[in-house]
């Protein structure tokens, strides 16, 4: 079974068809910069362009870095506010010509990982977060994903915790990576007294620097580096598209 996921972000929305038993790309992901301002009319307009390369008839997955709800974005952290409200799924359904099935990007990172990567056979509670230019997080009990959990929305310090401890924090406060590890070990001690997670995962772009960071981390549960990388969110995307057609039949 192969379907095609899709991963719109921030900064790059990337493409490409997924054989979903093991996880592997079937064809060369394909990737744009997305257009700025990050607006619905021509990030749509980007993706429609992106994946007509594929000529793709089949199930197709997609991920937005904000809430999804029945299909409506429902935030837009790091994108454009006119995000807010619009019937996403139903206007990438129109623009693709077939069925699309939307859900949040660090959601689809997370499920990745459970089937593919990092999470292994580990049982319990896991906790997947995505050090980006916003902070994500997946929240999967027994292996079931609880969507939309927001937890880099967590208040620190006043403000939504991604901007005190992801990624784009380290870079724009230009932190060590041992003055980044202490604060995102602060995050990790609130997630910890919230959901004594049994296992973290963390990903993002700088997952693949972990030897920088992680060893310098502490929870109350193992941390480990998240395994897909770049086509976590691609991957994930591609397995929620079957996941939906599967629950539909
Ligand atoms: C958004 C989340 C998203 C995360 C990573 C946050 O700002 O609110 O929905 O998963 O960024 O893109």
């Amino acid at each position: 079974m192969i379907a095609l996921g899709i991963d719109i972000g921030g900064s790059g929305i990337k493409a490409a068809p997924v054989n979903l038993l093991d996880g592997s790309l079937t064809q060369e992901r394909l990737r744009m910069e997305t257009p700025q301002p990050a607006q619905p009319e021509t990030m749509l307009a980007a993706v429609e362009q992106l994946v007509s390369a594929f000529s793709w008839q089949g199930p197709i997955g997609c991920t937005f870095p904000g809430i999804i709800r029945n299909g409506i974005t429902c935030s837009a952290a790091n994108v454009a506010a006119q995000w807010i409200g619009h019937p996403t799924e139903a206007a990438l359904t129109e623009i693709l010509g077939q069925p699309v099935h939307l859900l949040n990007d660090a959601d689809a990172a997370g499920l990745a990982e459970m089937r593919f990567g990092a999470a292994g056979e580990q049982q319990g509670t896991i906790l997947m977060l995505t050090l980006g230019t916003g902070l994500g997080s997946a929240l999967f009990i027994n292996g079931t994903l609880v969507p939309n959990t927001e937890f880099g929305h967590l208040l620190m310090y006043g403000d939504s915790a991604e901007r005190y401890m992801t990624n784009s924090a380290r870079k724009r406060e230009r932190l060590s990576w041992a003055e980044w590890a202490a604060r995102i070990n602060e995050y990790l001690a609130m997630t910890d007294h919230l959901l004594s997670p049994n296992l973290y995962i963390l990903g993002g772009g700088v997952s693949k620097k972990h030897q920088k960071f992680l060893p310098l981390l502490a929870a109350n549960a193992p941390i480990v580096p998240a395994k897909l990388r770049n086509r976590a969110g691609i991957v994930g995307a591609a397995i929620y598209a079957d996941e939906m057609i599967s629950r539909a039949a």
